[in-house]
This record gives C-alpha cells, structure tokens and sequence, in this order.
C-alpha cells in the first residue's frame, strides 16, 4: 500500500468533520460481480470506499458518525474464518480493521442488520448514495422500516437522506502529496509501455497484439490491471472514439491509434498516441497529426491555477479550428466557425476530465453555474483529436480514415503545469526514430 493507513484515518477525519451534527454516513463495499457461471469478475473495490478505508474486500460497510462515543469511524466487515481463508485468501477481521486499518470500532458484516439500524436511531440525516446498488438501497430502506415500525416505542427514524458525494467527491479531486506520487508513477508505467508498443509495431500484426504488448508492460511493473478497456484502433478503427475490439491486422500506410492506461493501487493513467504502422508518417497524416499536436500544446499551456475548466478545450478548439481551415476541411470565417461549433464533424469529444482513482474521475466541472477554476492538486487529462471517419460528406479522399488523438495526464501545480506521462514521445521526428530504432 502506497498510501499511509494515517491518511486514509485523515480522510475519514476530515468527512467526519464535514458532516452535519446528529448524522450518519453509510458506504458499502463493491459486490463481486459474476462474469459467467461460476466465475467472477476480477474484485475492483468501489473508489469512494477504498479512498476512505484502503480495504480492498468486498461484503464490507463504512459507517462514519460523528461524535458517536463509541467510536465515529465504523467497519462491517467479514470475520476471520480459517477454512473461508485456506480458499480465498487472508480476510481483515475485525481486530485488523482496528488495528491495521484503524478503525475505532468493527463488527461482523453478518451482524449488520442488528446493529445498524440501532446505529442510525435517533439520527436526523443519513448520508447514503441512493441508486448505486440496488441490492444494497433495499438493505437500507429494511433497516429505516425496521425504525419506522418501532416510533411507537419511541424510535426516531431519520428524517433525510443526502448523498454522501458532494463533500467526498471534492475531497477527491485534490489529490494529496503521495496520491501524486502514485500517479506519477501510473503515468510513468504506462508511457513506457506505450513506447514498447511504438518499438513492437509492424504492419501484419494484430491490434490485439499491441494491446498484449501494452499490458505486459503493465504488469512485469506492477500495475495488475488497466484503468478501463484499451483501445488499439489501426486505420479508420481510430475514428471509433470507444473502438475496443482491438482484432484488425495493421497495415502498412495506415495510423493506429492507442489509448490505454494502467491503474496503479487504484488510480488510473490515461494515455493516448497516434503512430504508424510501418514509422513513418505521410503527408496528410503528418498535418493532421501537426494540427492535434499544436492544439495540445496550446492546451497544456492553459493547465494552470487561475484559470478555469474550459480554458484547455477553448483553446484545443482555437487551434484544430484554425487547423482545419488552412488545410480547407472547414470553410468560412474563424469566429463564426467556432460560435457554430463547425469543428465538432471531426472534433466531437471535450478536451479532458478529471483523473484519479477513476478514470473520468469525480469532481464537479461547474460551481453556481460557472466553469470551475484550476487549482493545485488537480489532475486532468489533455487529449484533442481529429477524426475524419470515412462515410464523411465534401471531405477530399487523401484525409478519410485518419483519426489522430494525442492525450497525457497533467497536473494543476502553483508554476508551470507537470505532466505524469511524458515518457512517451509526441513529435514526429521523436515518434519516427523511436519507431526504427532496434527492436
Ligand atoms: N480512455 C478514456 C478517455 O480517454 O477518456
Ligand atoms: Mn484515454
Ligand atoms: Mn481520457
């Protein structure tokens, strides 16, 4: 674990301190969701519960009241169980939520229905994330029944329910001094296995090969699992924005364009290129590609405290714009063409997110109506592209099925923006000789 037990207990903290007097928060735990049959899906814990607990178990509840005597900070977990343990794997237990996890107290999961509705009596607010999990909703509507069905004996069942997400999800958005460190090195990871993609491209391969070379990479480094379906899309597979069938053969004069990033103890890199196949650029392939590239640069340059979300994608938008019309796939007047949005027939996606633990990670965009302002501790990514799908009407033939995006992870600092995955090469020429270079 790269973060400290102790920050995790500060989070817990600094919610705790956040909610309102007489309330309760309710957090369960990712289930395990089946695959086929009998088999499951490799276990993800849910991000707002592992942020809080760094427990990666399922079948578990966070339970957060403040100024409860007993203890404010709550595990439900699973008990320790030998045989359970000889099949699956060690299991926290109560006595480690206390004292690894430093929980003030823990109770058995399957003793939750007795003591939690206990726990929420007299409570005016429950802070609990309706809709998310459906099998849970019901659980908790169970246990205010079970309080409803008792205010003849004086029961006081809570009076509102509020998600817990607004105050978490800011938390989350500012990312701590070793929350950094981890996405540097997530970053790190990912370029590397990008340039062994670049190095490993021949025409004749697979797409699907690509995606292995990438995720060897990731995991001979430790990060066991991709942040979300890599995508490895040759030629106009590269204008299907989620194209993740990855099993095309690559051919030579053709693009391919690669997004894929690991995750690294539950935070996500997020890295797009766009290369040849055979290493070399052609003419409309090396403009297009110019024109992404500038519009990145421009908007990487915007990445710093002061000024706002959208000033990235304004600028993007600015340059692909201008872009287009030089090389006459867009026609008209600059201002005009931006006002009426003409850039979106190639340009159909926003130029970032927030990164973190997920991948389009949490966070609001907008505060009162206003585009949010950058602020250090802030990682979003920066990723214009340029797609000029085939079926495209009054577009000469030389520039369909070039689809080029060009995306790298950058962090809001108090100077200059610092970008976690800049390991892997984006100007032509550094692209073009990393791609002859000895394999
Ligand atoms: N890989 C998902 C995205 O770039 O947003
Ligand atoms: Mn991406
Ligand atoms: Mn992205």
């Amino acid at each position: 674990m790269q973060i400290s037990v102790r920050e995790y207990q500060k989070r817990r903290r600094h919610l705790l301190d956040a909610m309102a007097p007489n309330s309760i928060a309710i957090l369960p735990a990712a289930p395990v969701r089946p695959r086929n049959r009998d088999v499951e899906y490799p276990f993800r814990q849910n991000s707002d519960f592992y942020y809080l607990s760094g427990l990666s178990e399922p079948d578990a509840v966070l339970v957060l009241i403040p100024e409860r005597e007993h203890g404010e900070s709550i595990l439900f977990c699973k008990e320790k169980d030998p045989s359970f343990e000889r099949w699956n794997g060690k299991l926290t237990g109560q006595e480690g939520a206390i004292n690894d996890l430093l929980f003030d107290d823990a109770f058995p999961i399957n003793d939750i229905d007795d003591i939690l509705p206990g726990l929420m009596e007299g409570r005016n607010r429950v802070y609990y994330s309706m809709g998310l999990d459906e099998k849970f909703d019901r659980h908790v509507m169970e246990w205010v029944n079970i309080l409803r069905s008792k205010v003849r004996s004086g029961a006081h069942p809570p009076d509102e329910f509020v998600a817990l997400e607004h105050t978490l999800h800011d938390m989350r958005l500012f990312k701590s001094s070793s929350e950094i460190k981890v996405m540097r090195q997530a970053g790190k990871i990912s370029a590397k296995a990008h340039c062994e993609a670049m190095r490993v491209c021949k025409p004749g391969k697979y797409e699907y090969q690509l995606e292995a070379a990438i995720q060897h990479v990731f995991m001979q480094e430790g990060a066991r699992s991709t942040a979300y379906p890599s995508i490895v899309g040759g030629g106009e597979n590269a204008c299907v924005l989620h194209y993740i069938t990855n099993s095309d053969k690559l051919k030579s004069g053709d693009l391919v364009l690669i997004d894929a990033g690991c995750e690294l103890d539950c935070y996500a890199a997020d890295i797009t290129r766009t290369f040849p196949v055979s290493g070399k650029f052609s003419a409309e392939q090396r403009t297009i590609y110019e024109i992404v590239l500038a519009a990145q640069y421009a908007a990487i340059d915007e990445v710093r405290a002061g000024q706002h979300w959208n000033n990235p994608h304004e600028a993007a938008v600015k340059v692909i714009t201008e872009g287009l019309l030089e090389i006459g796939l867009l026609q008209g007047e600059i201002k005009e063409l931006i006002e009426k949005e003409a850039y979106k027939k190639f340009y159909m996606h926003r130029t970032g997110h927030w990164l973190g633990m997920d991948v389009h990670d949490v966070g609001d965009y907008k505060i009162g109506g206003e585009w949010r302002v950058l602020e250090p501790g802030m990682v979003m990514t920066v990723e214009p592209g340029i797609y000029i799908a085939p079926e495209l009407e009054d577009v000469d033939d030389r520039w369909k099925g070039i689809g080029v995006r060009i995306e790298d992870d950058v962090l809001v600092t108090k100077q200059a923006p610092e970008i976690f995955t800049m390991d892997v090469p984006k100007e032509v020429d550094e692209i073009e000789a990393l791609m002859r270079g000895p394999c």
